[in-house]
């Protein structure tokens, strides 16, 4: 359970609110986010990040959860956005969050989305590669103006986490690598572009991370590299990204490393090394996701049909599934769940948790013990904050469900259901 969550009767609540009622009022499947504890995380890793050796900045990677609410927290907080479309830029700008706090990362932007960061004047764009450095000066020159950025390297450090979302191995799609023959020559040619300003250099080594000697080894391998560029091109760093990736618990196999503590620690390695080097770094930054709202969010379903296999598993089918948590299909990854109306009730059962998509894998959890799950219980996975309302489909023309938020004893709805109607808002017939 999180903090949030107390056991009152035989009655699971948020806050001051029964999961039964929120299921009334809104309806299910039905993302739960709670404002009070994202604002805590918020506020501990900008502690944590406070130092008096350079400049630091929280970025929130929006991929990992994006509506006009959570834009207009994050701008409320003060902290950045992490963006990685033009599309993303659009949601973050209209719920309050100011351009120049963005970084624009990504793979391939396209000309129209790099066009659009400079005419909404977006702080800092996140250049991939050297292809893309050429576009976006063409671009600014075009346009007559000069562009703050950093250059994605790819460090090769490799960090313990699923292959799918490992993002620094040598054939990684993102970034240059500092093991590139060229990278000197690379790097070299955006500095000297005109409309270019290179500030620093960004990396992000993977996520879902629980290992954080791994961040270290990062940073060592990056500001070994910077004093490189400094040595030999005569090109200053002064930024730093370490993008995001910090693990945080799904279930009890997941041991994240405590955040408050390890970056002041790493803050510290960081200005040592960077010392030794002879960096001058002006400023640090980190983009976390999942780690600043995955334990907000939760999802609450209610339970249909119930069916024993002959081969001998007992399926539990909920109302949503794939559709607004791919992750367990794309990812195998594991979840916790709870009978919110049946707390204090002994487990009963191994269930398996499916959702009602045409799809074989469409199953949330694989042999969870419950107590006895009857037709209309409601069942509350936990975890759900990141990576779930982003990835959503429409798969099956399945609606992809509301959204509620909760702050303390309020609730309000952020996101609608969808409609059938807007299933096919785009459709021509
Ligand atoms: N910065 C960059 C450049 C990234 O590519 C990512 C994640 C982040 C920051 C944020 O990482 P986080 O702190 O959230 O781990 N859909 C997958 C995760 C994909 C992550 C992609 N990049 C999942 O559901 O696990």
């Amino acid at each position: 359970l999180e903090p949030y969550q107390t056991k009152v009767n035989n009655e699971l609540v948020h806050s001051l609110h029964k999961y039964s009622d929120l299921a009334q009022q809104y309806g299910t499947p039905l993302y739960i986010f709670d404002e009070e504890s994202f604002r805590e995380r918020v506020y501990n890793f900008k502690n944590a990040l406070e130092n008096p050796y350079f400049e630091t900045e929280l970025l929130f990677a929006s991929k990992s959860v994006l509506t006009l609410a959570i834009a207009k927290l994050i701008s409320e907080y003060g902290i950045g956005q992490d963006v990685v479309s033009a599309g993303e830029i659009f949601t973050g700008k209209k719920g309050g969050v100011q351009p120049s706090k963005m970084y624009f990362h990504g793979n391939n932007k396209l000309d129209e989305e790099l066009a659009f960061a400079v005419d909404q004047e977006v702080g800092t764009i996140v250049i991939d590669n050297r292809m893309e450095a050429d576009r976006l000066n063409n671009i600014l020159e075009q346009k007559g103006k000069k562009q703050r950025a950093l250059l994605r390297l790819n460090p090769g450090v490799e960090a313990h986490t699923h292959e799918y979302i490992k993002t620094a191995n040598l054939d990684s799609k993102f970034g240059e690598s500092v093991f590139d023959e060229k990278i000197e020559d690379i790097i070299e040619s955006i500095y000297n572009y005109d409309n270019i300003d290179l500030a620093g250099l960004h990396c992000h080594i993977g996520s879902q991370i629980f290992d954080s000697e791994s961040f270290i080894k990062a940073a060592d391998e990056m500001l070994h590299f910077a004093q490189r560029i400094q040595t030999n091109l005569n090109i200053p760093i002064r930024e730093i990204n370490f993008g995001g990736g910090f693990g945080v618990y799904y279930t009890e196999e997941d041991k994240p490393f405590d955040i408050a503590e390890f970056l002041p620690n790493f803050i510290e390695h960081v200005h040592e090394k960077s010392t030794e080097y002879g960096i001058q770094l002006d400023k640090v930054t980190i983009e976390p996701g999942r780690s600043l709202v995955n334990n907000s969010g939760s999802t609450l379903y209610t339970i249909g049909d119930i069916k024993q296999t002959v081969g001998g598993k007992k399926y539990a089918f909920i109302d949503g599934g794939m559709t607004d948590n791919i992750r367990p299909a794309l990812y195998q990854a594991e979840y916790e769940a709870a009978l919110p109306n049946k707390i204090n009730e002994p487990v009963k059962e191994t269930y398996t948790i499916a959702g009602k998509a045409c799809e074989s894998g469409d199953v949330v959890i694989n042999n969870i013990d419950l107590p006895q799950v009857e037709t209309g219980d409601l069942l509350l996975v936990n975890g759900t904050g990141s990576y779930n309302y982003s990835m959503a489909s429409n798969y099956n023309h399945i609606p992809i469900p509301a959204m509620v938020h909760i702050d303390g004893e309020k609730s309000y709805l952020t996101v609608k259901r969808q409609s059938f109607e807007d299933i096919i808002a785009n459709n021509i017939l």
